[in-house]
């Protein structure tokens, strides 16, 4: 049997649709029934309808009536009328329908949870009901925000002559960075193809052919810890372009995010975000992402303690690039045991060995557990270096510099929490670019040096020298744009010669053969006249996360996975059948 087909959506109507004939197609929302008259909420992606069923004077609408329950899908054919009591908090508030016929579609078994914004079932249960959970109008609304970004990314870089290129997704594995997914051959058995991490490869290779300007919407893969702002499979924006400069990429992306922000927030930002380096932000932030929304800014004392005979302070001086690093938590001096305990704990998770405070009471009183250890010199002096005032609180970090940067910025980012600095900042936004990384670190785990960004990045002209002398000092032309504390993009300018790019691969550790099979292409692709090019890929997902005004990345990912990369509708990943094991040449030993 044929349903009445909608001729409106259950967003539309208005008073001055009053008397119109309409036939409404969507989902019971809520029913109410008072004596005779029922009144049902219609839900469809565009809104909620009232419908009202007078049962006296429709008795057999009023059989049918009595069937429906939350999720049922529903056709209703009415007449709209002007509602006695308006609910102004929904747009179709003013009006409501009368039904003069009332079809049900289709019956819902009852929702294991209540498709409502409030009172939210726990999350693995709406992910494993995920179809049930994305009726919900703030998801719906996410979704439709995320589209709103979608058309606008590919309208913005068409406008900007950007071509988009479709990259492999089976592509070969290189792991330099996160940890690849593999795709095993049947046809080459024993080989696999690993999904890619980004197109990073791919997009280079293509300025090399002559593109010039590229962009992609893109699915990248990695195979890491999850977070809340973390998938395995994520979506990026990616760009690239040659014959340019950093500012290019820089001004590019400013443009990007000012149109964003402009077309689907209705909000003017600045036309340019202010740029601090690496080294900057690690000492004033104790991140390279920072929330600059507010400052709560850290002091390093290294200076103010570097003979103090407290041993924890000898050691961390007596480092090569040692720091000891304060943070002023302002009127934390009332902080409770349980409270230091829970920071204590905080700042371990980032690999403090212990965290040193000092408690400035508002009677003046100095408790802390390294007074003994200081001389009351030493005290004031950290008190006055953190322009500390009664009633304050000094947390203390010591060890290698940038550790103790971390764990700084770790208190600092959980103060902020605690004391309500962050929720008087949420619903604003701080953007900011992070330049001048350094282009290396060195692995202990793996003693080698390893790409900060990715082997691609090209040093600071000024700091090429330092390749030969003090590679770990080189900085490199990269840029990571940082919204509210997120890195939203990150990007580089690239090496587009053959013999700095085997040197890039020298120092990585890597033997000619190896920097051969591994990018072998890419050494030879840069030998027959690759321009000098550059790019950025944002995260689509942070990005729509954002606009979005939500902290989960799964809130703007239609199916995510849990942080366990585990899809807990479709129960994936999964076994395979032994024939399948078969043809491809696998034997599965578990792992215990
Ligand atoms: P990068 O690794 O910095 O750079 O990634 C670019 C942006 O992608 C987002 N992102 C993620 N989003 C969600 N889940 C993840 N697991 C995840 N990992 C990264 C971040 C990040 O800023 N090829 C280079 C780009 C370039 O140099 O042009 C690259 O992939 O927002």
């Amino acid at each position: 049997m044929s349903f009445l087909q909608r001729t409106v959506t259950c967003g539309f109507l208005r008073p001055e649709h009053s008397g119109n004939e309409v036939v409404l197609n969507g989902w019971i929302h809520r029913r109410r029934d008072f004596g005779s008259v029922t009144f049902l909420d219609i839900r469809d992606r565009y809104g909620i309808t009232q419908v009202i069923i007078e049962r006296d004077e429709m008795p057999e609408i009023g059989e049918i009536a009595k069937e429906l329950r939350a999720e049922f899908v529903v056709a209703i054919k009415g007449t709209v009328r002007m509602r006695e009591n308006p609910n102004m908090n929904i747009p179709t508030g003013l009006i409501e329908v009368v039904a003069q016929h009332l079809h049900i579609v289709n019956k819902a078994e009852v929702p294991i949870f209540e498709i409502s914004d409030e009172n939210l079932a726990n999350e693995e249960l709406r992910l494993k009901y995920r179809y049930l959970d994305l009726r919900r109008p703030t998801l719906q609304k996410n979704f439709i925000m995320r589209n709103k970004l979608y058309q606008l990314t590919h309208r913005f870089f068409a406008e900007h002559d950007f071509i988009e290129v479709e990259t492999p997704i089976l592509t070969k594995s290189t792991p330099e960075g996160a940890r690849d997914y593999l795709v095993p051959s049947r046809v080459h058995n024993g080989l696999f193809y690993a999904l890619p991490q980004s197109p990073q490869l791919y997009k280079q290779l293509l300025m090399i052919s002559g593109f010039d300007r590229y962009m992609q919407i893109v699915k990248c893969f990695r195979d890491e810890d999850l977070r809340a702002d973390r998938q395995p499979e994520f979506t990026q924006i990616d760009v690239e372009m040659s014959f340019i400069e950093q500012d290019t990429i820089i001004n590019l992306a400013e443009t990007f995010i000012h149109t964003v922000w402009k077309e689907l927030l209705e909000q003017d930002i600045p036309s340019e975000f202010p740029r601090m380096s690496f080294h900057e932000a690690m000492n004033r932030f104790g991140s390279d992402k920072p929330d600059t929304r507010y400052s709560l800014e850290l002091t390093s004392i290294t200076h103010v303690v570097n003979n103090s005979a407290f041993k924890v302070f000898q050691d961390a001086c007596s480092l090569q690039d040692g720091a000891i690093i304060a943070l002023n938590a302002k009127q934390c001096a009332g902080f409770s045991r349980k409270q230091i305990d829970e920071l204590t704990e905080h700042a371990k998770k980032y690999g403090a060995g212990g965290l040193a405070w000092i408690k400035w009471s508002i009677e003046g009183d100095i408790q802390s557990p390294i007074a003994k250890f200081l001389t009351e010199d030493e005290l004031q002096s950290i008190l006055s270096a953190c322009s500390a005032e009664k009633g304050d609180m000094i947390l203390i970090a010591a060890g290698e510099w940038e550790r103790a940067c971390i764990i700084g910025g770790a208190l600092r980012t959980e103060i902020a929490k605690r004391t309500g600095i962050l929720d008087a900042v949420i619903g604003t936004f701080s953007f900011l670019w992070i330049t001048e990384f350094p282009l290396l670190e060195f692995s202990s785990e793996e003693n080698r040096y390893i790409a900060r960004h990715h082997p691609f990045t090209a040093p600071m002209n000024e700091d090429v020298h330092l390749l030969d002398s003090a590679p770990e000092k080189a900085r490199a032309k990269a840029h990571d744009l940082v919204i509210n504390g997120y890195e939203v993009a990150g990007g580089s300018i690239r090496i587009h010669q053959n013999a700095v790019q085997q040197r890039m691969f020298d120092l990585l550790g890597f033997t000619l053969e190896e920097s051969e099979s591994k990018f072998g292409f890419l050494l030879s692709a840069l030998q027959y006249g690759a321009p000098p090019h550059g790019g950025i890929a944002f995260g689509f997902d942070r990005l729509s996360m954002l606009v979005a005004g939500t902290e989960n990345i799964r809130d703007v990912v239609a199916f995510p996975k849990t942080t366990s990369a585990y899809a807990l509708m479709e129960q994936s990943p999964s076994r395979v059948a032994a024939k399948q094991l078969g043809e491809l040449g696998i034997n599965v030993e578990i792992k215990k």
